[in-house]
């Protein structure tokens, strides 16, 4: 049974949704699931805008032949050639002979690679190109890096539809609500948005700066993205978000306390600290158990916060393994501009802080603070004060 939403009055969203799948690319939990978006527009010619990932192909398929009704598939605009959206394009070739597959040049490569069968299809397309199907008409604009080095995105001058690719996704299967407006986005989707931005895309963000740069002199009336909501206002929000995200500055001054336990002692000062946080007059406190926490929602929160305090047992005179997992994916994306406060755990030989500081002081625009706290086996009452002194530190440092 086909699914699908009208965008404007002859563009449909005709994508779906994976609510089983456990991993996104086979790594990041997505308990909400996520969708694959894939639109198509009905001018004189037909263009299908990217297709979905391999779970859902059966849908889509259906969708797609329900909104063309009897007509054949002039063009495939493929803005993406990950897999999760270009799954299909094989699929659509064998039902579709005579469509043409408009794309950049290194998406036709990676088809290519992939090994499609695409010979003979390909209209290739570079930043500034246009397209008329009829009445619209497109610009192709190159969003290399983000997050693939093939990606670009369209704008149809038309109606001001922003084809986004990648940008502006969120993990998330929609449940029926398509539209940003249809949903509170603030309290149900952030979170998700956030953690599919940071893990995603978040390495590449100089170049969502250059995109975001590209989409200030456009008009844009909606932003349809390859998952989750499609925007079609409130486009103030999202843009803030991306711009923060993408300059590595934080959302909220506030302390994500990170600790990594194994028998309670380095928890139970992580607990202190936070207390002492608190009766100071920082609530915006937050905190994780670096083994009980998918290093993903880690970085998220990361990206969201101002402050952060690692605490780390020593571990086979290293640092505990999480813990050195989540900084080590901290610096593969490119994380900057945070302040740390560091405490270590050691029953004979506390190595954690200074490996720790190591790993932080190669990252770039980092804050260390100086009074970092080594603990032998258990927090005692001298350590207390030690604590005292860097809740001191970590207040002056928000102010
Ligand atoms: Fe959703 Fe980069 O693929």
């Amino acid at each position: 049974m086909y699914c699908i939403r009208k965008v404007t009055e002859d563009l449909y969203w005709i994508g779906g949704n994976d609510r089983r799948l456990e991993l996104f690319e086979n790594i990041h939990p997505i308990p909400r699931g996520v969708s694959y978006n894939s639109y198509v527009l009905l001018d004189e010619k037909t263009v299908l805008f990217d297709t979905v990932d391999w779970s859902i192909c059966r849908q889509f398929l259906e969708n797609l032949e329900k909104v063309l009704d009897g007509k054949t598939l002039d063009y495939m605009v493929i803005n993406h050639m990950e897999p999760d959206h270009a799954a299909c394009v094989e699929e659509i070739i064998l039902r579709y002979p005579d469509v043409k597959i408009v794309c950049t040049e290194k998406a036709a490569l990676f088809m290519h690679q992939f090994g499609f069968h695409i010979d003979g299809k390909i209209t290739e397309v570079k930043e500034g190109d246009n397209m008329s199907f009829g009445k619209h008409n497109v610009v192709f604009v190159a969003a290399p890096m983000v997050h693939w080095p093939e990606a670009m995105v369209t704008y149809d001058t038309t109606n001001g539809v922003l084809f986004s690719a990648d940008a502006f996704g969120s993990f998330g299967a929609l449940d029926g609500k398509l539209f940003n407006d249809e949903v509170n986005f603030d309290r149900d989707w952030i979170d998700d948005a956030r953690r599919y931005y940071t893990n995603i895309v978040g390495k590449y963000g100089p170049h969502v700066q250059s995109l975001l740069k590209k989409a200030s002199t456009i008009d844009i009336k909606f932003i349809c993205p390859l998952h989750g909501p499609v925007w079609r206002n409130d486009f103030a929000y999202l843009l803030d978000k991306y711009d923060k995200w993408s300059r590595y500055e934080p959302e909220e001054k506030g302390v994500m306390i990170v600790y990594a336990t194994m028998y309670g002692n380095t928890e139970a000062a992580a607990n202190s600290l936070a207390t002492k946080l608190v009766e100071k007059g920082i609530k915006n406190v937050v905190m994780y158990d670096a083994s009980k926490t998918h290093v993903s929602y880690l970085i998220s929160e990361t990206f969201k916060y101002s402050h952060l305090v690692l605490a780390s047992v020593t571990y086979n005179l290293k640092i505990y393994p999480p813990m050195f997992d989540y900084i080590m994916d901290m610096k593969a994306l490119n994380l900057q501009k945070r302040t740390f406060a560091l405490i270590e755990n050691g029953s004979w030989a506390p190595q954690s802080g200074k490996l720790m500081r190591e790993l932080l002081e190669e990252m770039k625009e980092m804050t260390i603070l100086d009074n970092e706290i080594s603990l032998n086996s258990t927090m005692k009452e001298t350590d207390g004060i030690l604590m005292d002194d860097l809740v001191l530190s970590i207040a002056e440092s928000m102010k």
